[in-house]
């Protein structure tokens, strides 16, 4: 059981989609906009690309799928295609490329942009095959622009130099909840085979049993991770899996990215401003090594991918899995931290309107969770419409992470959607909970 068919009237599809592209580009624009030429073309790092291929790509990926296939049309500039192709040019090769300029990149996805409007006033949005029915294809490529967007938003971080981007605070946390809570064993349903926009590692719904388990109401604080860091949490190779103890001796690694000690303070830079690390905000820039470290030292443990999506769905009431921990209407500010609204997590207990039935705390938004599960398909998963998007990705070298950022829009963030990467990655807005086995008279209750 699963949440309830979007509806399929055509004008409200229409609307839904067009409303979900007009916010991406909003967002691309200001993403692109706040910095010069220079910055658009430099690489600020060589984990990244310049933010000019970030925005030549969104068009290119877009012409691809809703001109190309979706309208039938003609390549507009096919000598791009290879320059915009990921998967042809790793990303510290992409400054190297023969780009377009950022006026021409612009100019290119406001084309682009033009004629997928015309585009999606005429196409049938359902019975024509599953790339159009529900206008699949339209909320693919809005999730597409709003990744890159939060791709763009990690490159302005590790960018340096003065501030490019403002915005407000979050709320505020009205206090924290009971640190963790206890979630039954049982099965309950997984992933989702309703949600119109959900993209194809999400699906097929279907069972998964799960022991009990008990998991953190919030993500791990600052504060918590400080005390990891002061209980020598770095230097004892007891705490680390041995590929992440090679990683971080090898690469002098000791504390959060982006942090640094200052007179017995630690300081870290967020978007251009150094300021001192907040103990009460959830973690961000660590590697899954890093949190899984910092678990086992806690005497826990990461919870799996399955026990992340059970505190964050089941609803034990009725026994159906939800869209999102609060039910199945779509997120508002009330609910969660996402859309870049603000540029860092709320602190740990916010947003009390989002708990999950089990009384889980921030499941959605504010910060990428790292799983201790492996990016693997659903039982009767089927790639579509490109194996390039999730299949080839499938196996041991990647950790799945949950949940969304800040950094994530709404278009991109479900209770079901599936993010992943390697263990050692730690510029994206990553961060974790924790969570530990019930005992079998605690499992029994
Ligand atoms: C799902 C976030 C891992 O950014 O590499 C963007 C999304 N796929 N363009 C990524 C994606 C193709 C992807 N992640
Ligand atoms: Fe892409």
């Amino acid at each position: 059981m699963t949440a309830p068919e979007a509806p399929a009237d055509p004008a409200l599809l229409r609307e839904r989609a067009l409303v979900a592209l007009t916010a991406a580009r909003a967002r691309t624009r200001l993403l692109t906009t706040c910095v010069d030429d220079a910055e658009l073309t430099a690489q600020h790092s060589p984990l990244m690309s310049p933010l000019v291929w970030d925005l030549a790509h969104i068009g290119n990926q877009e012409e691809q799928w809703l001109l190309r296939a979706v309208a039938g049309r003609e390549a507009m500039r096919p000598e791009i295609d290879s320059v915009y192709d990921a998967f042809e040019h790793p990303r510290a090769e992409r400054p190297t490329l023969p780009l377009l300029t950022p006026a021409e990149s612009q100019r290119y996805a406001a084309d682009v942009r033009g004629r997928v409007l015309d585009v999606l006033e005429r196409t049938p949005l359902h019975g024509a095959g599953p790339l159009t029915d529900a206008a699949f294809a339209f909320g693919m490529i809005a999730q597409h622009e709003q990744q890159h967007d939060e791709t763009m938003l990690i490159t302005h971080q590790l960018r340096r130099g003065p501030a490019a981007l403002t915005a407000p605070e979050p709320p505020p946390s009205k206090g924290l909840p009971t640190p963790e809570v206890l979630v039954p064993g049982g099965p309950f349903t997984m992933g989702t085979s309703t949600e119109p926009w959900a993209l194809d590692n999400e699906r097929p719904a279907h069972r998964r049993d799960v022991a009990a388990y008990w998991i953190d109401t919030t993500p791990v604080t600052c504060g918590a991770y400080l005390n990891f860091m002061a209980d020598g949490g770095y230097t004892q190779s007891r705490w680390w899996d041995p590929a992440g103890w090679a990683h971080i001796t090898e690469h002098g690694i000791r504390a959060p990215l982006f942090w640094r000690e200052e007179g017995g303070q630690w300081l870290r830079r967020r978007f251009g401003v150094t300021e001192p690390v907040p103990v009460d905000e959830p973690v961000l820039h660590v590697s899954w090594y890093e949190a899984d470290a910092y678990a086992r030292w806690a005497g826990r443990r990461l919870p799996t991918e399955a026990e992340w999506e059970k505190a964050a769905r089941h609803d034990p009431a009725t026994g159906r899995s939800r869209r999102y921990p609060w039910g199945d209407a779509d997120p508002t500010p009330a609910h969660a931290n996402l859309g870049q609204r603000h540029l860092r997590p709320a602190p740990a207990g916010a947003y009390e309107a989002g708990e999950s039935p089990y009384g889980v705390r921030q499941l959605i938004g504010d910060v990428w969770e790292w799983t201790a599960s492996d990016f693997l398909p659903h039982p009767g998963f089927v790639a579509f419409p490109y194996r390039e998007y999730s299949e080839v990705f499938f196996g041991p070298g990647h950790k799945v992470l949950r949940g969304g950022s800040f950094a994530v829009d709404q278009v991109a963030c479900r209770g079901t959607f599936r993010n992943w990467d390697y263990p050692v990655r730690r510029q994206i807005f990553s961060g974790f909970r924790t969570a530990r086995d019930a005992s079998v008279e605690e499992g029994a209750r």
